[in-house]
């Protein structure tokens, strides 16, 4: 079998939830878990994270009806609300919450008669400028859908384009905004997503809505005490399936990216973009290899990678190899920084990792 795995830590999982929940005590954390729980298995870690969390987030009702259909009972918020209004009967007999972004979602909400009032997270667009009505339409339709019958409770929701960043004056920007509608309304917040639950606690509202952290990846430009703390919850592992001698000068992989500047011993892993492993990793980009650090060297092919281990000779066939995560000698290569070195972020890496890579699922059951 190939030796390729995507092993999920799930007592990681609710290591990283509990510090989502004590950074922001007086706060709900509904845990976010669309995109397949960031590439972790949206079902597995709902199941783990059952006893701790009182609500999930998705983006849409099909993730929503997965975890539903696998037992899920929590409450379930489609952070887009819905595509069409015909899901709403599916929304009022599964029982999920939903935001509401946009008129035409309004008016279905207005014309619908569910079973039971729908909660409703009615999102407003405080600077983002992707989702959700302009702050100064939002309290003419929170007016309108605190009268609905359709609508039970109500709550504003908004997203900060910034809140990871150095540079704050954008978020503050957004938060006085957030600050005049919500005092306006007297209305219950949910605005903080990973960074603002790290960094800003004059976000936190009724609500969290913390994603990346909970799969241990810090979402700061700068890290704190806690996204210290934060522990891998993929590791995305495999092995070395070939070695070979190279002289100085000589060329490794596609188009010969990559030349060895002295003899040098290249391993070969079965991993590459076909399996999601970023294509525009850079040489140099770390891999663990026995728990120690290497450099990949020569682009990434369909099915396989190339490791520098010139400087760790007990490297050989069916030696452990891992791309980010935890080796099994404790070394830990975050995600964030094999990002990094692919000019990208973590979330598109862990989202990336394709079912070529069979998640092994480890962590005591709940
Ligand atoms: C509306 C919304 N809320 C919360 C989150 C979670 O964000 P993060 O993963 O940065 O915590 C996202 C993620 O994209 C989102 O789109």
């Amino acid at each position: 079998m190939r030796p390729l795995v995507a092993d999920i830590d799930l007592d990681a999982l609710r290591h990283n939830y509990q510090l989502a929940c004590s950074c922001a005590p007086q706060s709900r954390s509904v845990a976010v878990i669309k995109a397949d729980g960031y590439g972790h298995g949206a079902l597995a870690c709902a199941q783990a994270l059952a006893n701790q969390a009182p609500a999930f987030a998705v983006a849409c009702i099909e993730e929503a009806l997965t975890l539903r259909q696998g037992g899920i009972t929590h409450p379930i918020i489609l952070l887009e609300g819905i595509f069409s209004a015909d899901e709403l009967a599916l929304v009022d007999s599964h029982g999920f919450w939903i935001a509401v972004h946009s008129q035409w979602q309004v008016d279905a909400l207005l014309a619908a008669s569910p079973k039971k009032p729908i909660p409703v997270w009615l999102k407003v667009d405080s600077g983002m400028h992707r989702l959700g009505f302009a702050i100064d339409e939002a309290a003419a339709i929170w007016r309108q859908l605190s009268a609905a019958p359709s609508v039970a409770s109500l709550h504003l929701m908004s997203h900060f384009a910034s809140a990871d960043s150095r540079d704050n004056r954008y978020f503050h920007q957004q938060m006085a905004r957030l600050q005049g509608l919500a005092s306006e309304l007297d209305a219950p917040l949910c605005l903080a997503n990973s960074p603002a639950t790290l960094a800003w606690p004059v976000a936190h509202g009724d609500w969290n809505r913390p994603g990346v952290m909970l799969y241990g990846s810090d979402p700061l430009e700068v890290a704190n005490d806690i996204t210290q703390q934060l522990q891998p919850v993929m590791t995305l592992r495999s092995e070395i399936i070939a070695l070979r001698e190279l002289d100085e000068g000589e060329p490794v992989g596609y188009s010969g990216r990559w030349r060895a500047p002295r003899r040098s011993r290249i391993a070969v892993v079965a991993c590459g973009y076909g399996d999601g492993y970023d294509r525009h990793a850079r040489d140099g980009t770390p891999v663990l290899v026995n728990g120690q650090r290497c450099a990949l060297a020569g682009k990434v092919s369909m099915d396989m990678l190339t490791v520098d281990v010139t400087d760790v000779p007990e490297a050989a066939i069916g030696s452990d190899v891992v791309l980010w995560g935890r080796a099994s000698n404790g070394e830990v290569l975050s995600v964030d920084e094999v990002a990094r070195y692919c000019d990208t972020i973590s979330y598109t890496l862990l989202t990336g990792v394709l079912p070529r890579a069979p998640r092994r699922y480890h962590g005591r059951s709940v």
